[in-house]
């Protein structure tokens, strides 16, 4: 396959990877398939661009379903799957994008990838093009700590899913934000080990150990005073009875529901006598968060926030291993696929 009239220093053609089959229950490779597809100089209002860095995280899984919540749309069989990426411009149709500018979009599963979409980053407003993929879990749990949970001076914060791309992010904010106490959940000690020496938690809980409300009581004796939600389930359940009065709940996620388990119980007889506020959320209504994240970011990195996040090798091909990786609870933080 030839594209027409494409520069000889560009190749003719791109691998993506397209959805081959809708899955059911648990990913396998099945629903996957590489695809090459010729390549062609882009037309007037888009940019060609050769991706260095894909963002995977878990709200993947629902797209590749007919139909889901999430406020993108599905992903089409026979078709490319969609994340944010990372790449450099290589050939241009836009008067104000340069070849070699670094540029954020969303676009397929791809080496190489035609878009209308692309914002221009600078370069050097963050250490590495990686860490630009942190802005939409980072505007999330910025959003979610500061403006939906209000967090402050002396707070006790739980996090759940912790370890995750928007929780690991999360805990670190709400210190940033004057919580006096940082607990979290994760799925293994490894995990809570991490968030305690690596992150800054005080305190982190295997939630497959034991009784979570009796672990949540000794680690909180005077109750939680913001919950961020990203799990649901039954962690949702113990954070309402170990909540103190007054505790405000942020709601953002629903990882265990997409694992199988039902939509968590509002015990309301709990929730008037606490006097507790549970607020859902979603990054789409709150997109101030979004264009505050970069620098924010950026000045939280020079005090010492980390970004918690995990690159895997392998080009294009590696990203359905990744991403079921991923929903298998193998990764720590965010994490993206380097595709060259
Ligand atoms: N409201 C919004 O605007 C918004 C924005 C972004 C994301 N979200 C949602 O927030 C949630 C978290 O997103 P994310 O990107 O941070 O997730 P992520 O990094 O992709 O989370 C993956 C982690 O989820 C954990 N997990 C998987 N199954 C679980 C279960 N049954 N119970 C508890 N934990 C489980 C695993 O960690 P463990 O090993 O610790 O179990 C796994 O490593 C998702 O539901 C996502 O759709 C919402």
């Amino acid at each position: 396959m030839h594209g027409p009239g494409m520069p000889d220093h560009l190749p003719q053609t791109a691998r993506e990877v397209h959805l081959a089959a809708r899955p059911q229950g648990k990913l396998t490779s099945e629903e996957f398939r590489l695809v090459e597809v010729p390549l062609a100089p882009p037309e007037p209002g888009r940019v060609l661009v050769r991706n260095e860095y894909l963002g995977i995280v878990a709200a993947l899984r629902p797209l590749m379903d007919p139909e889901s919540e999430i406020p993108l749309p599905q992903f089409a069989l026979d078709r490319p799957l969609r994340s944010d990426t990372v790449g450099r411009v290589a050939a241009t149709g836009v008067p104000h994008i340069r070849v070699g500018d670094l540029v954020l979009f969303r676009g397929p599963w791809a080496d190489y990838a035609d878009t209308t979409e692309a914002t221009v980053l600078d370069p050097a407003a963050l250490p590495e093009p990686c860490y630009h993929l942190a802005i939409r879990n980072g505007a999330t749990a910025l959003l979610g700590m500061r403006d939906i949970a209000g967090v402050t001076e002396g707070d006790t914060v739980l996090v759940s899913g912790a370890a995750g791309g928007v929780g690991s992010l999360a805990g670190q904010i709400a210190r940033r934000l004057g919580a006096a106490r940082v607990i979290g959940t994760a799925g293994s000690a490894a995990k809570c080990r991490w968030l305690v020496e690596e992150l800054g938690f005080d305190e982190a809980i295997d939630y497959h150990d034991g009784d979570l409300v009796t672990r949540l009581r000794a680690a909180a004796p005077e109750g939680i005073s913001v919950y961020f939600d990203l799990v649901g389930g039954a962690q949702f359940e113990a954070a309402v009875e170990c909540a103190a009065d007054h505790a405000r709940f942020a709601v953002c996620g629903a990882l265990a529901t997409r694992a199988g388990a039902p939509w968590p119980r509002l015990d309301t007889g709990t929730a008037v006598v606490k006097d507790l506020t549970v607020r859902g959320f979603a990054l789409h209504h709150g997109w101030h968060a979004f264009t505050e994240w970069t620098p924010l970011f950026s000045h939280w990195l020079g005090e010492g926030l980390v970004y918690p996040h995990t690159v895997v090798d392998g080009g294009i091909e590696a990203a359905p291993r990744a991403l079921r990786d991923l929903l298998d609870g193998r990764f720590t933080g965010n994490v993206s696929v380097r595709l060259g």
